[in-house]
């Protein structure tokens, strides 16, 4: 059974870790290649965009893919909308692994927005301390917002620099303490954190940190869902493939 899991989450590489040492899966793990230095998996994988619909669909049928799994994460909706485009096509049955989103307790101040434009907004008029940490990518929607002061968390340092004019970048990688979040939180002296809703657990600290120091999240919503229903687990989703081994079906879960 031949299976491209189209990763760049810690569910993918939960998946890598049980595809390890079986036999009967032959399995690759794909990156876009936005982080330097990923974490090795325990499995082969390849690095770098397909071509669109029509290049995964080709890789597919040139690889013999048996199963494509999207274990993207939540935001990266292009991929997955090529995934699922790409599976039919080629006829090729499609896995969706992602984690549920984060959902507010009482105690959370979350102000919920549909994108980061709104998240820009939200920051309001006055001049704030933000916890940015929505991604290098997301940074240029913060230039209609240049009187804040940006603390922003990505995994690499951000070349070319951000063009905003009070700003920091951290460069860490998670998994993220809820007391070193709270410290982080403190010491800054930030006023707002600013998050994508992951739903990750590596990233959860700084909602549990925001909600002990009762600071408020501007809380970025997942883009509209795709057709094909999600797993959750990992361990699911294996069991999915295994179920196409023993008796392939003609698409989805
Ligand atoms: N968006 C986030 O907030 C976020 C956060 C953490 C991790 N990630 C991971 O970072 C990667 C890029 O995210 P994105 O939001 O920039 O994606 P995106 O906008 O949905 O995808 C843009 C293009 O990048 C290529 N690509 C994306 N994921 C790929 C993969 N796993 N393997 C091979 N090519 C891939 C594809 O290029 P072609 O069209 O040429 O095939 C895709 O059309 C994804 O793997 C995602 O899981 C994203």
């Amino acid at each position: 059974m031949r299976v491209l899991l189209l990763g760049g989450t810690s569910e993918a590489s939960r998946l890598a870790a049980l595809f390890a040492g079986r036999r009967d899966i032959d399995a690759t793990l794909s990156f876009a290649g936005r982080t330097k230095a990923p974490i090795a998996p325990p499995i082969p994988y390849r690095t770098g965009g397909f071509g669109g619909i029509e290049g995964l669909a080709a890789y597919l049928k040139a690889q013999r893919v048996d199963v494509l799994v999207d274990a993207t994460h939540p935001f990266a909706e292009q991929m997955s909308r090529h995934a699922a485009l790409a599976a039919a096509r080629a006829n090729v049955p499609l896995i969706v692994l992602s984690r549920p989103p984060w959902a507010p307790e009482p105690d959370d101040r979350w102000i919920n927005v549909d994108d980061m434009a709104g998240a820009a907004a939200a920051l309001g008029p006055q001049a704030q301390r933000v916890l940015l940490t929505v991604g290098r990518l997301q940074l240029k929607a913060f230039e209609a917002a240049p009187h804040h002061f940006y603390l922003i968390r990505a995994i690499d340092p951000i070349e070319p620099k951000p063009n905003l004019p009070r700003h920091r970048v951290i460069a860490e990688r998670g998994p993220f303490a809820v007391e070193a979040e709270e410290r982080l939180l403190r010491e800054e002296k930030i006023d707002v954190i600013v998050t994508k809703n992951s739903g990750a657990a590596a990233t959860f600290a700084k909602i549990v940190a925001a909600r002990r120091l009762a600071l408020p999240v501007i809380m970025v919503a997942r883009p509209s869902s795709a057709s094909t229903p999600a797993l959750n687990d990992p361990s699911d989703a294996l069991a999915a493939i295994l179920r196409h081994v023993k008796a392939p079906a003609p698409r989805g879960v």
